[in-house]
């Protein structure tokens, strides 16, 4: 069975991007693959995070990863810092990732663009440890979103140069990135991805977000003056996108199909549809989200998934340092 890695940074709360661009993929594949979903807790302290706040947004970020259906009996879902291997071996890839490396990479970048002060060296490392999230478990693939992309490769340019310094240490890992769905745009500024740090908060939709409000914020998106439904990035990004909503949401429902139900029809109509879709998704994921809560399912299923965990990654570890030189007894 091939295996698959993947993991979600809660610094905020699960949003329909994640959902849609990672979070229902690792569901999908869960049967097909040996799926290792972990919650990526230590990639958000790179920016600073309100205690009460963090803790509160990893128990949604597991109580959501089982609302969405990914079952502890087929998936294997467990914290980062539950396994320590991951800060350890991110170390060791730390020191084999050269500084051009770390400086091309574009979250970072694009932080120094906005002249953002006091960053920290974690922010600029963090590439280094998902290197290592990933490598620790030979997935062979690892499916993301458009914007981690970079970050996947960067990965297997690592794994190639390890494994041409010190012999065959890890497998070369693929992005799985989806045709549909892979870069959600903001609701109120289609030129961005929708992201945790909205800060007009208008643009984002999150999974726990009360069902009007939710609704509100398809309803106001931002469109154009086509009166078209049509699928076209470029010169109808806002519209473009409520239709990549609509059909991940819908089976992957074919956009020709969508162009066809809503042809000669206006913005609002269209606007109903997906909201209905939107909401009917929260809603399902809501009910669920509160019985996973109230069962008590999410320290079984951190526990069961850390002890698999912590089996590969020891064994990839000790062979790591043992290739380096790092251990004197082999
Ligand atoms: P994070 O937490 O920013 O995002 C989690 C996943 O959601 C995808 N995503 C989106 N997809 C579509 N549209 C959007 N607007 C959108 N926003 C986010 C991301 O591409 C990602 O797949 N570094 C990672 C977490 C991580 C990781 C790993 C992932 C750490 N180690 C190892 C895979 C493998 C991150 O910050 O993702």
């Amino acid at each position: 069975m091939k295996r698959m890695l993947s993991g979600i940074k809660p610094t905020g709360q699960l949003h329909l991007g994640n959902y849609i661009g990672a979070l229902r993929h690792f569901v999908e594949y869960q049967d097909e693959y040996e799926m290792f979903a972990f919650i990526a807790n230590l990639h958000c302290i790179t920016v600073p995070q309100d205690p009460k706040e963090l803790s509160d947004n990893l128990r949604d970020c597991v109580a959501l990863y089982l609302a969405c259906g990914l079952d502890p009996d087929r998936a294997n879902i467990f914290l980062q810092t539950d396994v320590r291997a991951h800060a350890q071996l991110g170390y060791i890839m730390c020191c084999h990732t050269y500084m051009g490396e770390l400086n091309r990479m574009t979250q970072f970048k694009d932080k120094m663009a906005h002249g953002e002060k006091n960053l920290s060296g974690g922010l600029y490392t963090y590439p280094s440890l998902m290197a290592a999230d990933i490598l620790l478990y030979d997935p062979d693939y690892v499916p993301v979103g458009e914007d981690q992309k970079q970050h996947v490769e960067l990965t297997r340019d690592l794994a190639i140069r390890m494994n041409n310094r010190y012999g065959e240490l890890f497998k070369v890992p693929e992005p799985l990135v989806a045709k549909v769905g892979a870069r959600i745009m903001s609701l109120s500024d289609p030129s961005k991805k929708m992201s945790k740090s909205d800060e007009t908060n208008k643009g984002c939709i999150y999974l726990l977000d009360d069902l009007k409000k939710a609704r509100k914020k398809v309803m106001s998106a931002v469109t154009d003056n086509y009166a078209n439904v049509h699928f076209d990035p470029e010169n109808q990004p806002g519209i473009s996108n409520l239709m990549q909503i609509l059909s991940s949401l819908s089976e992957d429902r074919p956009m020709g199909d969508i162009e066809q139900e809503f042809a000669g029809k206006g913005y609002g109509e269209f606007k109903r549809s997906v909201a209905d879709a939107v909401c009917a998704k929260l809603e399902e994921i809501q009910a669920k989200y509160k019985q996973v809560l109230e069962s008590g399912a999410i320290n079984d299923a951190l526990s069961r998934g850390a002890a698999k965990a912590n089996e590969y990654a020891d064994a990839k570890l000790a062979k790591v340092q043992s290739a380096i030189g790092m251990e004197i007894i082999r």
